[in-house]
Order: C-alpha cells, then structure tokens, then sequence
C-alpha cells in the first residue's frame, strides 16, 4: 500500500540486477557548494523523527505522512541510554528496533540523516548517555575521560557495524551521520574527544562515509580543526553567515529548522505560528540550502524518558513540539502549509495522504485505592533495604529511573514545627514527605528546600524521592538522582537511614499490587499544623472494557485525571508516562491503540504522589479523544537556555 503508484523516488534494491550499475553514492562537492547523490547534485528537505518516542505500530503511517509532504529524507537521533540500558546488554526489540525503522525509511523511499551520538540532547533523559556511566563519580562525559571512552567505544562497537550495511554507498539510505552534537556549546571543548570519534566513525562506517558536525552559538566551535567532517551550524532563521564563517565552501545545511518548540512543567505551551515558519522554510528553500525540520513529529516522552533543563526544568511526557505533524501523528494546517512551501522547490508525491488516525472517548472510569508506597515495600523493593548512616543516591543503589524511598525516624520531638530542610539543595528532584504515614509536605529541587513537620522522637519519617528526567543540556549534565546530600532537622543531619530501592515498573507489569487491599487512611491530614491537601504515595487501580460492539475499536485515545494532582500511569503494565495537571501545561496524556485490548479488561494503575480525588468527590479518570497540552495552571518563571546557573 505505501509507495506503489507514488512515485517512489529512490531505488535501494539490493539484488544482483543493480550490480552492473555504477555503485551508489554520496558526497559533497565543494565547488558547487552542494551534496552529490551518484553524482548528481542533491538536497535534501529533511524532518526529524525520534523513533524512540513514537510506538513501532505507528513508525510507517508517520514516516509516509512524512513523504507525502515531499520530504526527501529523514532525521532521527539513537539514544545511547534506549538500547543499552545496563552496560553491555542491548536492546533493539520492539519499539528499539531500529534497523526495522531503518528499512521502513528505505522502502518508502526516504533518507536517512543519523545522528548517533554519543551525546544526542534532545530533551531525552542525560542527553541520550546511560545514568550507568556515573557510576564512575568524577566522570568527565564527552570527553577523553577514558572511562567515557571506554564505554562510548564498546557502544559504537556494537551500534556502528549495524549500521554500516544501512549506509547509502552500501545500498541503505543514510547519507550522512552526525558526530556528536553540538559539542561547541559545551564547556569541556575537549578536540581530543571528536578526533577520538571521527576515527571511530571512519573505522567502523568506512572512509566514505559523510561525517558532519553541527555546532551551537559556540564557546570553541572555530576551533575544530578536522576538514574530513562537514562543520554545519544550527540556525533558527535563514542567516547562514555563521556556518559560512566555520565552513567556507560545502553545502549549505540548517539541520534544526525549528518548526515549534520545548515545553517544561510550569510554563506556558510553546507555540511558533504558521505563517513565521513558512516564511523561514521558503527563504530557506529560496537559497538553495539543505534543510532539516525540526520535529516533523515530535512524539511522546513515554515511561521516564523525558530530559530537564538547568536550573532544574523538567519537559512533560508529551513532546508534541508544535510540530506539523502531532504528538499523535494527526495532520495541522502547520503540515499542509509546509508541503505548499515544498511544492514551490520540488515534486510532493501524488497519491492518498494518510488520514489522522480516529481517536476514540471511551468515557470516565472509576479507580480505586490499591495501596500506599510505604505500606508495601515488601513487593515494592525487590532487592530489599539498604541501612546507611547518610543516604545514597540511586546510583549508589543501582537504580536508574522512577522511585527511591528513603526512611528514618525522627531523632527528637518536634511538637512546634521544626524545619526538614536539603541546605545544599540536593533533592533530585522532588520528595514526597510523610510522618508516621501522614503526608506532610513536598521539597523539589531548586524550588523547595524546606518544610515544617511536626512530630515525637521516634516517629517515622518516609521520604518518596521522585527522579523527574536528567539535564540533557549544558554543563550539569552528570546529573545524580535521589538524596544527593544530607536531609537536616532543625540543625541536626538526619542519619540511620533506611533506603528501599523501589521496582515499581516490575511490580506493576506483574501485576502484584491489585490483590493488596489498604489498611492505611488516605484521606487528608487531620493535624492543623500539617497541609491538609496532600495524601501518602499511594497506587490506585481500575479497568476499562472496551465495547465490542463498535467496530474498529481499539483506537488512540487520551487519558485525563480529574482532580487528581501528579503522578505515574501505566496501561496493562506498560509505563506510559508522567501526569501533572495540577501544575500543567500538559493535561492529558497520548495513549496509543497498541496499549489497548479489546479481549480482555485493560488494567490502568496509577502512583498518585500528593492529591487524590477520591475522598472529597469523583474517583475517576477518563478518556478523551481530544488532546489538551496547553493548559498551565501553576505558572513557574520560565527557563531561558541563555541563562545556565550553577544549582547543584
Ligand atoms: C550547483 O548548485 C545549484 C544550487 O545551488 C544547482 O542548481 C546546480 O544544479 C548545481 N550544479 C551542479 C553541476 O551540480
Ligand atoms: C516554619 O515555621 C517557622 C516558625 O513557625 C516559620 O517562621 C517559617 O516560616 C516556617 N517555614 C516554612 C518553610 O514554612
Ligand atoms: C552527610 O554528612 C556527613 C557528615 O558531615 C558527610 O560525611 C557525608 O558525606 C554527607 N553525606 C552526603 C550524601 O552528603
Ligand atoms: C544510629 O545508629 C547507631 C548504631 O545503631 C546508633 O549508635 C546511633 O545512636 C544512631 N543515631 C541516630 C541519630 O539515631
Ligand atoms: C489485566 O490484569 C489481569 C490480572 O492480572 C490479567 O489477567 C489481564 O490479562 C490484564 N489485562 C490485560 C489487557 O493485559
Ligand atoms: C473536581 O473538583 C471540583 C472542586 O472540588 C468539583 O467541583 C468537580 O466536580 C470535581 N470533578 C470531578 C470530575 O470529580
Ligand atoms: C489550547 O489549544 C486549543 C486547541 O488549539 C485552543 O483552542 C485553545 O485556545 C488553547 N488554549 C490556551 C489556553 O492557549
């Protein structure tokens, strides 16, 4: 169905027949400032898509949207941290299965731009590197650190022969791989470093392989000596006398044309209008310049995926972008605008436009209380507690994402209340606090460092430590979750702790949580001195059928949580990302078919961390088939990536 009668533009068959004719291949050719594909000039209109943030179920309807807008190529990233998530086991199954993206981009006749890394940014967890890598504390990440290059070469040692047989010349459709990226806004400047993976590159893709570079408004991008990679600079308008002034002659690229932008918890949703990107594109296009969209699609931070700017800003699930094509893939005015641009400059495939996808409202569901964090630990931490006189951090215990519970008693009587403060500002990233299982309060990183609490010598003190996404950008990317330093009370450092690491993804997947019934009152505090708004961490559970006698069913839909606060959702086991609406600007969250079944009742868990509707009204969660990601209830200063601040 994909590219018959469409006019397929590239052939990348591999059978013996294309032999006899001459190899395939791509290169730049510097008198004309231009690309070279077999040998005739070329330019690519590009779009990125991260695989990683879109279900494998959808990858081929995104990518022929993509086409039919006459894109001739793609660009995607390959998060490091996606597919190795412990040192030296790989995962390219499923949803990683990036040679099967690879050939679908092949066979329906787009490029492919790669961008491996090792360092990625885009708004993904550490910028795409492994939380593994600071086992090693001092870790200089990108750099000649040589426990940095260690890893990196065992990892592009596995990644990089892969891809090889997927390069244009070898009959695959990537013309050119990025190294690094946008190493010149980094402080460490370290040439060493890229020189170490230029030759990495060659030695694995071959010496005929188009290396490029993109470089921020950089601290020591001039610097880069190496003529084999093309320097390109990214540049959110048209001007191009930055890259010219790096690059004299080669073709002129802008690989991150900006067509929306990042959101963060707290700040109003991003929007870029139409009109100002279809003026850019068409100058851009005007001059005879490559071009890449950036996002085409944006996708979904789906799990604990997300990234977090410095000071600390977490990006919600949703990376919708403002993109042409929706979080959900559906077709904007933005995408049909872009593809009259495009028409101007080149062919735009004739054929049928793949339609948005239907979304379906299968209505309220009603959720009930499962259990507390804290009174489950027995299921919860697998590996069981750690005693330790000053807390650890969740490398220190092995654990990468979600959950840390940290537990101590208090060591005095606090009956007027009493300061639980981080001084040193090291709770990454937020902390739910309760006493003798009544919630009390929430520090959160860079925002709260302190809070009253009351309550007798010996009491039991919980503090739930939520990781929120690593910095992805900047100098503070080395980014340790959990308690990075000491809790005090009063003026005293609490000690004698006892710390769970918690495997709340395996335990949800197996379902354990729904036979436990809760002993323990949910319901808000009752003593003056506490909030009376917040309740314990606590999981809650339901099930939605979905009627058989609709056809066509299951379809994407969204799920909305009314009155409730900020948490973790997971569909039939699968993590399916964070909710905040209390804070916004997200409200709802992307739920695709491939999450749901019609033959069984789906199984929807919820790990509520500070309010639950429950007690005071309705104890439901719904499902839409409209998207809301624009709504900002709690406004927070917003972040600028100009201003970079030391907060840690
Ligand atoms: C040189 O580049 C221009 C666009 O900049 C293109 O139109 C032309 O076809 C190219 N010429 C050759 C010989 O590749
Ligand atoms: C804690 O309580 C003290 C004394 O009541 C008060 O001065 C202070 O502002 C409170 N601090 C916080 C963070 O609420
Ligand atoms: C906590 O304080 C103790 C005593 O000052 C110090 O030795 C320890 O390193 C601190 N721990 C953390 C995690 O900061
Ligand atoms: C911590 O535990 C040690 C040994 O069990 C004990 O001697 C000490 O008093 C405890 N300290 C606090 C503050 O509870
Ligand atoms: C929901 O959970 C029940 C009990 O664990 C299980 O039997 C059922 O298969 C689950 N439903 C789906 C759709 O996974
Ligand atoms: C949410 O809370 C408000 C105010 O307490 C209430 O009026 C409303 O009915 C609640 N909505 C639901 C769906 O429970
Ligand atoms: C949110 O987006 C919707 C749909 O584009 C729009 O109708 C609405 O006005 C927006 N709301 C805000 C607060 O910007």
């Amino acid at each position: 169905m994909i590219v018959s009668g469409t006019g397929a533009l590239f052939c990348f068959t591999l059978f013996p027949l294309t032999l006899s004719l001459a190899a395939p291949s791509f290169t730049v050719d510097y008198k004309n400032n231009s690309f070279l594909k077999d040998g005739e000039y070329f330019r690519y209109v590009s779009g990125s898509i991260h695989y990683s943030r879109i279900p494998r179920l959808y990858w081929k309807d995104r990518l022929l949207k993509m086409y039919m807008a006459g894109l001739n190529a793609v660009q995607t990233y390959v998060p490091w941290n996606f597919h190795e998530p412990v040192p030296g086991l790989y995962d390219f199954s499923g949803d990683r299965d990036l040679e099967y993206f690879l050939q679908l981009c092949r066979d329906l006749g787009l490029l492919v731009i790669l961008r491996p890394g090792p360092y990625i940014c885009a708004e993904w967890d550490m910028g795409g590197l492994p939380a593994w890598l600071l086992k090693k504390k001092d870790i200089v990440l990108r750099s000649s650190d040589p426990d940095y290059l260690a890893a990196v070469d065992k990892w592009m040692a596995k990644l990089l022969p892969m891809m090889k047989r997927y390069l244009y010349q070898n009959g695959g459709p990537i013309i050119t791989v990025q190294v690094e990226n946008e190493y010149g806004s980094y402080f460490a400047c370290d040439f060493d470093y890229l020189r170490h993976l230029v030759k990495l590159f060659r030695s694995h893709l071959g010496n005929d392989v188009v290396l490029f570079s993109t470089d921020g408004a950089g601290v020591c991008s001039s610097e880069n000596d190496d003529d084999s990679v093309v320097k390109l600079r990214d540049t959110r308008t048209a001007a191009f006398e930055a890259q010219r002034h790096a690059e004299p002659r080669g073709p002129l690229v802008n690989s991150e044309f900006y067509t929306g932008w990042l959101d963060h918890w707290g700040e109003h949703h991003s929007v870029v209008p139409t009109e100002a990107v279809v003026k850019s594109l068409n100058e851009i296009l005007e001059l005879g310049a490559n071009v890449n969209l950036y996002m085409f699609i944006g996708g979904t931070n789906f799990a604990y995926w997300n990234g977090a700017n410095s000071p600390f800003a977490p990006q919600p699930t949703s990376y919708d972008y403002d993109a042409p094509l929706t979080e959900a893939g559906d077709l904007t005015q933005k995408y049909f605008a872009i593809r009259d641009v495009i028409k101007k400059y080149k062919k735009v495939p004739d054929g049928i436009l793949p339609p948005s996808t239907p979304k379906f409202a299968y209505g309220a569901m009603k959720m009930k209380k499962l259990t507390t964090v804290s009174e489950s630990l027995d299921i919860l931490s697998i590996s069981g507690p750690v005693k330790t006189l000053y807390p650890l951090t969740f490398i220190e215990l092995n654990q990468h994402f979600g959950f840390v519970l940290y537990q101590t008693s208090l060591p005095v009587d606090c009956l007027n209340p009493t300061p639980l403060s981080s001084p040193l500002n090291g709770v990454h990233d937020r902390a739910y606090v309760s006493v003798d299982g009544v919630a009390v309060g929430v520090l959160e990183r860079d925002r709260v460092i302190s809070i009253n609490i009351t309550g007798k010598a010996g009491s039991r003190l919980d503090v739930l430590v939520e990781n929120m996404g690593r910095v992805n950008y900047g100098k503070y990317i080395n980014d340790f979750k959990g308690l990075v330093s000491n809790l005090t009370l009063g003026a005293e450092t609490l000690r004698n702790w006892t710390v769970f690491s918690l495997s709340i993804d395996e335990v949800v997947k197996e379902g354990l949580l729904w036979g436990r019934v809760s002993l323990q009152d949910t319901g808000p505090a009752h003593s003056p001195a506490q909030p009376t708004f917040l309740s314990p961490p606590t999981f809650y559970g339901g099930t939605l059928e979905i009627p058989d006698h609709i056809p066509d069913l299951p379809q994407d839909t969204y799920i909305q949580f009314p009155n409730w606060s900020k948490g973790q959702v997971w569909i039939n086991g699968v993590n399916v990302g964070r909710y905040w609406p209390s804070r916004g600007p997200q409200v709802t969250l992307f739920v695709p078919a491939s999450l749901l079944s019609t033959k069984s009742p789906n199984n929807i868990t919820l790990l509520e961390l500070e309010v639950c509707p429950c007690t005071r009204g309705q104890c439901v969660v719904e499902f839409t088939h409209t998207p809301v990601i624009n709504s900002t209830v709690t406004h927070i200063k917003p972040y600028t990536r100009e201003k970079t601040l030391n907060t840690r």
